[in-house]
């Protein structure tokens, strides 16, 4: 098969140098990808053009898949967040982020092995706030059938494909009765009626916490709206040794965005000591992706060399300094590039 097109953001803060480390890495592992290039975020602003460009909006729609670093979005009135941007115009509904221990990234917890499958679309996250009167300001909670439905299907779909017994839903229903109620009904709708094979359970989110931090093995596909969605990837990222391991997608019904889980982190940016293991990860989704969808197996060889790659490394105590390395982010390339 021929290269595939991939449109590559690299982003703000360390993403030039996690993307830099990902390209070099794949390259290495002969890839079969050639990336085009377009910009969003700060990076965006400083090539003249807006937050969010039309023309990378654009390349997506076309390329169908991109590999994204993160964004920065200003602090402040008027902007809107590049990242909810580009998930909302491109309807990438399920946020999908595979939480994995790692051997050589001791933890709390050995053997966990979860899915948390985010809806993307709605919730909190419309941005739709009003101030009533002066000192009184609302935000308002969107949830909907179609959509509350269809991402209730992908996290089943996803379970029977990889094999997975049991779909957990966090939800927050005794209080937000309308709305969490609505995505809970759905979620046990489809489930009932088009996957009787999988366990499901609901579980009220401050229970779920409880139980997560006390024993993360005990789930397997975690299923939630999109704000608690947000704040429970970070918490599971925790459990597997942070934000630099967890990688993850944004994924539409015919278009996917793959990155990391973690932000710009402008603390360390330009340093070399950012992981580009997370990105890295994203990327190996990424090509398990299209060979899943496109049926190359150019795509799904390279995913197994690179994952093989960084596993030995991590075995070898090849390691950045957030998980208890010495290595930089180049270093750490470097020792992946050296196991292919
Ligand atoms: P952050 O994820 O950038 O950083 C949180 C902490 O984790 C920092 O101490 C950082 O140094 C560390 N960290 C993150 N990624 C790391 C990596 N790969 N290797 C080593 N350490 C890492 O979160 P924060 O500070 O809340 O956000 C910074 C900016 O990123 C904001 O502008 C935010 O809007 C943006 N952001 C973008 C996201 C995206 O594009 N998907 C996601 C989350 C935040």
């Amino acid at each position: 098969m021929n290269d595939h097109d991939v449109v590559m953001i690299e982003g703000d803060g360390i993403g030039p140098e996690v993307a830099a480390a990902v390209r070099e890495i794949l390259a290495a592992a002969q890839a079969p990808v050639r990336w085009v290039t377009r910009y969003a975020g700060l990076s965006a602003l400083e090539h003249g053009q807006s937050l969010l460009p039309k023309e990378t909006l654009d390349a997506i729609r076309e390329h169908k898949i991109a590999l994204k670093g993160p964004c920065t979005t200003p602090v402040g009135e008027g902007f809107t967040s590049v990242n909810v941007g580009l998930r909302r115009s491109l309807d990438l509904y399920a946020a999908v982020r595979p939480v994995r221990s790692l051997r050589g990234v001791p933890t709390s917890f050995d053997g966990v092995d979860l899915v948390v499958v985010r809806e993307n679309t709605e919730g909190l996250y419309g941005g739709i706030e009003n101030e009533v009167v002066p000192g009184v300001v609302t935000s308002l909670k969107v949830a909907t059938v179609t959509a509350c439905t269809r991402i209730a299907r992908w996290a089943f779909l996803y379970a029977r494909r990889r094999g997975r017994s049991k779909v957990t839903v966090f939800h927050k229903a005794n209080i937000m009765k309308l709305t969490d109620g609505l995505f809970i009904r759905q979620a046990k709708k489809v489930r009932d009626e088009e996957f009787p094979e999988i366990g499901y359970e609901e579980l009220i989110i401050d229970a779920g916490c409880m139980r997560l931090v006390q024993d993360p093995t005990r789930f397997e596909v975690l299923l939630m709206e999109n704000l608690y969605g947000d704040l429970i990837s970070d918490l599971c990222a925790g459990l597997v040794g942070g934000l630099g391991v967890v990688p993850g997608a944004n994924i539409g019904d015919d278009m996917a965005v793959f990155e990391a889980v973690h932000g710009s982190a402008p603390d360390i940016a330009g340093e070399n000591k950012a992981n580009p293991l997370a990105l890295l990860m994203s990327a190996v989704m990424m090509l398990n992706h299209l060979a899943d969808t496109l049926g190359d197996e150019g795509c799904r060889q390279a995913a197994v060399r690179i994952k093989t790659a960084y596993d030995r490394a991590l075995a070898d105590e090849q390691k950045t300094r957030d998980i208890g390395g010495r290595l930089g982010t180049r270093e750490f390339a470097a020792a992946v590039i050296q196991r292919l």
